[in-house]
């Protein structure tokens, strides 16, 4: 796939076909991922791939836990004059466990974490860095032929999601992705579109 028409495929997938997906387009994946710019030089990242159906539901207990909690179960759920982005969280909010769970394959990435309280991006960079993993990690499946799901973990859920899965102190995630064939017939919701001129600031803001 042509570079640009795979930024311009990238979107989240929150439904999945009935299809397996070929392990070496996992580790492709995160082939990709370990490919990006790195803050110290050294790539400290790690990730755990989940495949088997008790192990996405380990993984994913708190976030169902967290969706029950918070009356989060019905994609059926609808409002009425909802904006663009109330539409966007109405589609995406009760398919937090499910576009995960029901993913084929579920990859946690981890950054080993050096501090997240600053004022300063540069004490940042350790979780900047993962991001930039991520992100190659959704261009890779998208150039696959796959959709990615995304979710990031709310309060101590990461914390605990960490734990049950046996990742050493020091490490943390930045969240769950979950990679599959998207259904073709999923809805796709109405995103806000920018072109570069209508946000290019020229030598000042
Ligand atoms: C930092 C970040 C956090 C996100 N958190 C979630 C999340 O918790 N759950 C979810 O379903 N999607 C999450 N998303 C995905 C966004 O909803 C999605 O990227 C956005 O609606 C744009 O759609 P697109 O990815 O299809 O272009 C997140 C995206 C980013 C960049």
């Amino acid at each position: 796939m042509e570079f640009y028409e795979v930024i311009k495929k990238r979107k989240t997938s929150r439904e999945w076909a009935d299809k397996e997906v070929d392990f070496e387009a996992v580790k492709q994946i995160i082939d990709a991922g370990l490919a990006a710019p790195t803050h110290n030089h050294l790539r400290e990242w790690e990730f755990i791939v989940l495949h088997e159906q008790a192990e996405k539901e380990n993984c994913m207990q708190f976030a169902k836990k967290w969706a029950e909690e918070h009356g989060l179960t019905d994609p059926n759920r609808l409002f009425p004059d909802a904006s663009v982005m109330q539409r966007m969280y109405q589609y995406a909010m009760p398919r937090q466990y499910t576009m995960l769970v029901a993913a084929p394959y579920i990859i946690v990435p981890l950054f080993k974490l050096y501090s997240l309280r600053s004022n300063y991006v540069d004490q940042l960079n350790a979780f900047s860095s993962i991001w930039c993993v991520v992100e190659n990690m959704f261009l890779a499946a998208t150039a696959e032929g796959l959709g990615t799901s995304m979710r990031i973990p709310v309060g101590d859920e990461g914390a605990k999601v960490c734990k049950a899965l046996g990742v050493p102190e020091g490490w943390m995630m930045p969240c769950y992705i979950g990679i599959g064939y998207p259904r073709e017939d999923a809805p796709e919701v109405e995103q806000l579109t920018f072109s570069a001129d209508q946000k290019m600031h020229m030598g000042k803001w």
